[in-house]
């Protein structure tokens, strides 16, 4: 394969490389036959394919083909089983391959920093260990079919807010303990074919741009042999890009920066061996996907199967208060739009269309049913009265309750973790009128449980998947049992997260360093209202006989109940206390265990030094004698034992002492974060005339300049087009539209505007809103600002040119919105249309 790549590019001019790592269209890679070199096609992802043949987007709007649409991987996470994972990994490759597409674009292992992050429910965890094995599990099970994966979104983004021009702050040992060590753990486990690298920058650098991350960390550290590709529209500076190994910028459909790096070559700026590289990786990956057997249908009824027992086995059963639950299907009445309108999946980049759909009303056919509340989660006097009655006339009720879409969504935060206000009300009614309620609840991340010490169990199902509603009615009524346990902390409160008051900033500071999730309550002793791990079971399970001989640690596991079911066993390290801080507790094994009543299992974990392993410099074990520690959950340890380890001298710094990462509890303050951090932290950039840049959003800019304000009016205009011309910011497709559309910068735009919005005219904007009308006329005018000779010759065009420019902005039309575009170039198709 080598030679014959060499071969290839042997033969191909400067501009046909270059040309070659910028997609064709939204979802292709450029054909040039001319070279023998194929297109192929990526879709996303993750739990499960969303894959497009007409109207392509980056959110989710437009049609796509029918596919499994898995439980997303907060749900799937909290199965804490590798082997399901697995299996419906393989199920989606199966899928994919036979939609014809060449990549699925996940799994999305970032870590689940804050719980307001919109697209939590995409991601596995708030713990590296458990996101990394599951992802790895994931990526093997979908490889093993042929097609290929990419791991998403490397590195540092943690938020929705501002992801396109953010920038996250961290110190090292944060970002390798935490941020980076779930990715790491693929990479070297299962090597997926495609790593996406994420929209924000890391420390000030993009990572698009960053070699250190893309380069000195993913190849060479970690050995990743296949392609970087952008996420869509996160291309920063393609010289730097080139030059960081960052191969294939989609989507496809612009030459933005072309001209630029071929200019870098021709004046030795950057090496055409960087530019060779990246192209033979795409050349690899094209080559690849041409062997792959498409078209194969697959078996909808048995990865519906699969949908289903991911479903109920990371359903998460947070209370059961006199065993009320498993009941009987007879006794029950369900209240609640979402037991009919489930909330299953979330809005967004991730958006399946199911191959079919089970609620709990479909599943418990004759089960008497009350809506109650509307799909924004409001309710109606008449409705409560409603609930109340068929409540009473129950023996049991069940309230289905949650996070409508408009809560949580990719493109955007939330603001706080409450519920909805009518969904709150209708719980607290049911649970008055009967004191034998039960909730089962659907959301993508945690929330608030006001009313939860007046209902009898609590039964969360994430956003389960097509099958959801199939996998809840077998967990109340006990054909089923619940053996899910959460991968993150629901937190009493939101001000008690240790991130509270940074999320969610531009420029964000990580300022909690290493203390996120658990590690930070446990250290802390901070209340939580469910513990990371937290997970109740029908049946319960009894630990004993803990052996460390060692690196190998065994236990034996008994089923003390009277039903079948599954335990997770959690396995933490705790290090010595003195030296470099470190949480009380982290997680380094853990393994989910079926056993029958009665029935005893041994359990086995292997550790390794990087169990063990702090970042101080290089991957380093301090010695001392560590706790080794079984747990049911992280605040339920069952067995302890120690494990003493020789291991060397890490250096503490001499801040530590009597800083909050020694102690923590609370908020980090920003001196606290200076120290950790080691060196200046990033302003904001100020926003002001003067000094826009095409890294700004025209939604940044608007309020300080008129250009910009009617960019981002024809831009919201454009969008409301595809809502009945209703601007209205209460719909989260619309929401997430404008923050994806106007709030991404100008440069982003001109990427994923597929060449609509040309680069000369987003440039001469910036310099006609920075007041500098000469630039912008010579911009606008057709040069773009890396074009710096001839300049002098275009001053004279006219105050007409830059009216005529406006309104052919004005008549951009962007990508991601309902509606046909004629000239739009990344309509889904073959990615022959790019051919040379
Ligand atoms: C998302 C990615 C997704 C891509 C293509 C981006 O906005 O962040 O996760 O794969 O769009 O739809």
């Amino acid at each position: 394969m080598d030679n014959k790549i060499k071969k290839i590019l042997a033969k191909m001019t400067l501009e046909d490389k270059i040309s070659l790592c910028n997609g064709a269209d939204f979802w292709h890679s450029k054909a040039m036959k001319k070279y023998g070199i194929p297109s192929f096609m990526m879709s996303d992802g993750p739990h499960g394919l969303r894959v497009q043949k007409g109207e392509a987007d980056m959110l989710g709007v437009n049609k796509s083909e029918p596919a499994t649409c898995f439980p997303t991987a907060v749900t799937g996470g909290a199965t804490w089983d590798t082997e399901l994972i697995r299996a419906e990994g393989k199920a989606i490759g199966e899928e994919g391959l036979s939609l014809g597409t060449n990549v699925v674009l996940g799994p999305g292992v970032n870590i689940k920093r804050d719980p307001r992050c919109g697209r939590n429910f995409e991601y596995f965890s708030e713990d590296p260990f458990v996101a990394g094995q599951m992802g790895a599990a994931w990526v093997e099970g979908a490889q093993s079919t042929g097609i290929g994966t990419s791991l998403k979104h490397f590195a540092a983004n943690n938020q929705e807010y501002k992801r396109f021009n953010g920038n996250s702050q961290m110190d090292e040992r944060t970002l390798r303990e935490i941020y980076l060590s779930a990715f790491e753990t693929v990479v070297k486990k299962a090597q997926p074919a495609t790593v996406m690298c994420a929209y924000p920058m890391l420390n000030g650098v993009h990572c698009s741009d960053n070699k250190m991350l893309l380069n000195d960390i993913l190849r060479e550290e970690w050995g990743f042999k296949g392609l970087v590709v952008t996420d869509w529209g996160a291309l920063c500076d393609r010289v730097k890009a080139m030059e960081a190994g960052c191969d294939l910028s989609m989507p496809g459909g612009s030459d933005y920066m072309e001209d630029r790096v071929a200019a870098a070559v021709r004046e030795g700026k950057l090496p055409e061996s960087a530019v060779d590289a990246c192209a033979a990786r795409v050349i690899r990956l094209a080559l690849l996907a041409k062997e792959q057997e498409l078209e194969k249908p697959f078996d909808i009824e048995a990865h519906n199967a699969v949908a289903q027992k991911v479903a109920e086995g990371g359903a998460v059963l947070l209370k059961n208060e006199d065993s009320i639950l498993p009941l009987k299907a007879e006794d029950i009445v369900l209240i609640g739009d979402m037991a009919k309108n489930m909330r299953y999946q979330g809005s967004g980049s991730s958006h399946i269309n199911p191959t079919k759909l089970t609620s709990l009303v479909d599943a418990l056919p004759g089960v008497p049913y009350v809506a109650c509340c509307n799909e924004k989660g409001e309710v109606t006097k008449s409705g409560l009265s409603e609930a109340r009655k068929a409540a009473r006339d129950a023996k049991i009720a069940v309230v289905c309750a949650g996070l409508p879409d408009i809560y949580e969504s990719e493109g955007f935060d939330r603001e706080n973790l409450k519920m909805p206000e009518g969904h709150v009300r209708m719980i607290e009614a049911v649970a008055d009128a009967n004191p034998n309620t039960v909730v089962v609840l659907f959301s993508g991340c945690a929330v608030e449980l006001p009313w939860l010490r007046k209902v009898k169990a609590v039964l969360y199902m994430g956003l389960p998947g097509q099958a959801g509603g199939q996998a809840a009615a077998n967990l109340l009524t006990g054909k089923a049992t619940p053996s899910g346990k959460l991968t993150e902390t629901w937190p009493l409160r939101l001000n008690l997260v240790p991130s509270y008051e940074t999320f969610g900033k531009k420029y964000t500071h990580y300022s909690e360093g290493i203390y996120v999730g658990y590690r930070y309550y446990q250290t802390a002793g901070a209340p939580v209202r469910f513990p990371f791990g937290y997970g109740l079971s029908y049946t319960a399970f009894s630990y004993s006989d803990l052996k460390i001989e060692d690196r190998c640690v065994t236990a034996t596991i008994t089923n003390t109940g009277s039903t079948e079911g599954a335990e997770v066993v959690q396995l933490y390290i705790a290090a010595p206390r003195s030296g470099l801080f470190r949480p009380l507790r982290e997680l380094k094994g853990f393994v989910k265990v079926f056993i029958e009543p009665g029935e005893s299992k041994e359990v086995s974990f292997t550790l390794d030094d990087r169990s063990f392993a702090v970042w101080s410099d290089g991957w380093k074990v301090p010695g001392g004698v560590y706790a080794v520690e079984l747990g049911a959950s992280s605040a339920d340890i069952r067995l302890s034992g120690e494990l003493s380890l020789k291991g060397e001298e890490v250096p503490v710094p001499a801040w530590q002492e009597e800083s909050w990462y020694e102690a923590p509890y609370g908020l980090p303050s920003d001196s606290d974060f200076t120290m950790l951090f080691g060196g200046p932290i990033q302003p904001e950039p100020e926003i002001r005339r003067g000094n826009f840049t095409m890294e700004m959003s025209c939604m940044e800019m608007k309020d300080f300049s008129p250009v910009m304000n009617s960019m981002f009016k024809s831009t919201e205009k454009t969008i409301a087009q595809g809502f009945g011309g209703k601007v209205d910011y209460s719909d989260p497709t619309f929401k997430m539209m404008v923050m994806s559309g106007a709030d991404s910068p100008l440069r982003a735009m001109v990427i994923s505007s597929g060449g609509v919005l040309p680069a000369n005219v987003a440039e001469g904007m910036v310099a006609l809103a920075n007041g500098n009308p000469i630039a912008g006329l010579q911009s606008l005018g057709g040069k773009s600002a890396a074009d710096k000779e001839d300049s002098e010759k275009k001053t004279g065009k006219g105050v007409k040119k830059i009216t005529d420019r406006l309104d052919a902005i004005k008549s951009i039309k962007l990508p991601a919105r309902k509606g046909k575009s004629k000239k739009r170039r990344h309509a889904s198709g073959s990615g022959e249309n790019a051919e040379k």
